[in-house]
């Protein structure tokens, strides 16, 4: 049955702009934080950003214990080992420092901690019983949107796929974006974080309206569809990306361009987790697993594939998006909605976003495998404008081939 209301989910307290994270330093005396768990990974601590983390947690009087073993697109050994160093230092705070992956396992980690569980309890939605203990995310890319996010997604290496858990509890307490911690991401992961966000954004603007969808008696769905809040964060976002995703990634001293980044994935992370990820999602998770491309490249690659795909069943949407991306139109009218798949093939290439499957390694007899498990994932495709089948799944991979 459709619904008759949508609700809106964010971080119990949102903080943005440059140099924020010495903030956590007055909340860590405000709460009366006195065991501080980070957990982040080397590269974060090379480059000396866990580093500002963990000293304005000791300047606000908390003792900080470091899990650094996260890693890109973390597995379920990993989310068990974090859980280990949690359950034998047990803090009374959890701080998330990173891009998605550091994220998500710090999420994973504050569920199995408080609720005893194990990392995998968590996969589906609403799985997690109860609040956590207080959990802080502070991003260091500007893509993923975790740091606002319901989702938790890690990498199940034994079925080679991305397996993910939304819950209202996997909302952190405390969203810390401040757009100098991104400041030292290599340029490819700029790119694919970035693109990820424009993906978010373009996936939620594009869902079906809340009043519409349709989920199937017995289920359950951790999204409500579209509706005014998240198309009027999702627009923001989309022009955001359409102005200062090229110069973020192609110009390192860009810094107006990478703060407006981290602004978009933070506005997109807002938007796409309160009415939905579709098709593009569902058919990445299982080329990320198999393939182990990052979450936001196979996204940019199948982008405009799906794009394409559901160009029918939101025109007016597609024509809009096409003129927040700064396609122009010829004769002064409105865009057409073909012209927002060129915008972002635009983007892609001049990023350095790879336009096939081949490309990254994919090997066209994987391609069935691929779809078996894009189908398997039946709750982002109840969010797509267009319905799609086994074939027609498997004919978007064959074409993005
Ligand atoms: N929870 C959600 O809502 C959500 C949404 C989208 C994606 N995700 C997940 O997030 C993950 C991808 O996250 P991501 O794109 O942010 O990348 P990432 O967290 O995987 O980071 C990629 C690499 O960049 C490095 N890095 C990150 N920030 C850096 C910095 N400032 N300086 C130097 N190196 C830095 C990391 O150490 C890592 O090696 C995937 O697992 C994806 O499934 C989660
Ligand atoms: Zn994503």
């Amino acid at each position: 049955m459709a619904k008759s209301f949508w609700s809106f989910g964010a971080p119990g307290q949102l903080m943005f702009g440059r140099g924020t994270v010495s903030q956590l330093s007055p909340l860590a005396g405000r709460f009366g934080w006195r065991r501080a768990l980070i957990v982040t990974d080397r590269n974060l601590m090379e480059a000396a950003v866990a580093t500002s983390v963990q000293n304005a947690l000791i300047s606000g009087g908390a003792a900080v214990e470091v899990f650094s073993d996260g890693e890109a697109e973390p597995s379920i050994a990993t989310a068990e080992a974090s859980l280990a160093c949690a359950r034998s230092f047990s803090p009374d705070v959890i701080v998330g420092v990173g891009g998605g992956s550091n994220l998500d396992l710090a999420k994973n980690t504050a569920a199995a901690f408080t609720h005893q569980g194990h990392p995998t309890d968590y996969f589906g939605f609403d799985k997690v019983p109860g609040p956590t203990l207080p959990l802080v995310c502070i991003p260091t890319t500007a893509g993923t949107g975790s740091e606002v996010s319901n989702s938790m997604v890690l990498t199940d290496t034994g079925q080679q796929v991305k397996i993910s858990g939304q819950s209202e509890f996997f909302r952190p307490d405390w969203a810390i974006v401040d757009p100098e911690l991104t400041y030292s991401c290599p340029r490819q992961v700029a790119a694919d974080s970035g693109i990820d966000a424009l993906t978010h954004a373009i996936e939620a603007i594009t869902t079906v309206d809340y009043d519409q969808l349709e989920i199937p008696a017995g289920e359950t769905c951790a999204y409500d569809g579209r509706y005014e809040l998240t198309a009027a964060l999702a627009e923001r976002a989309i022009r955001i990306c359409g102005e200062h995703l090229e110069p973020a990634v192609l110009d390192k001293n860009n810094y107006t361009a990478k703060d407006q980044m981290a602004l978009a994935a933070t506005l997109a992370g807002m938007a796409f987790s309160n009415s939905g990820v579709a098709l593009v999602h569902a058919m990445e998770y299982p080329m990320g697993g198999e393939l182990h491309c990052s979450h936001g490249l196979g996204n940019g690659l199948l982008l405009p594939y799906v794009m394409q795909f559901n160009l029918e069943s939101r025109r007016d949407t597609f024509s809009k998006i096409a003129g927040w991306l700064g396609e122009q139109a010829d004769d002064g009218q409105e865009c057409s909605a073909e012209q927002a798949v060129d915008a972002v093939k635009r983007i892609r290439k001049s990023i350095g976003i790879a336009d096939r499957i081949r490309d990254i390694g994919g090997k066209q007899e994987q391609l069935h495998s691929f779809t078996e498990k894009a189908m398997k994932i039946q709750r982002l495709f109840w969010l797509n404008p267009r319905s799609a089948n086994y074939d027609d799944i498997h004919k978007i991979y064959c074409t993005a081939f």
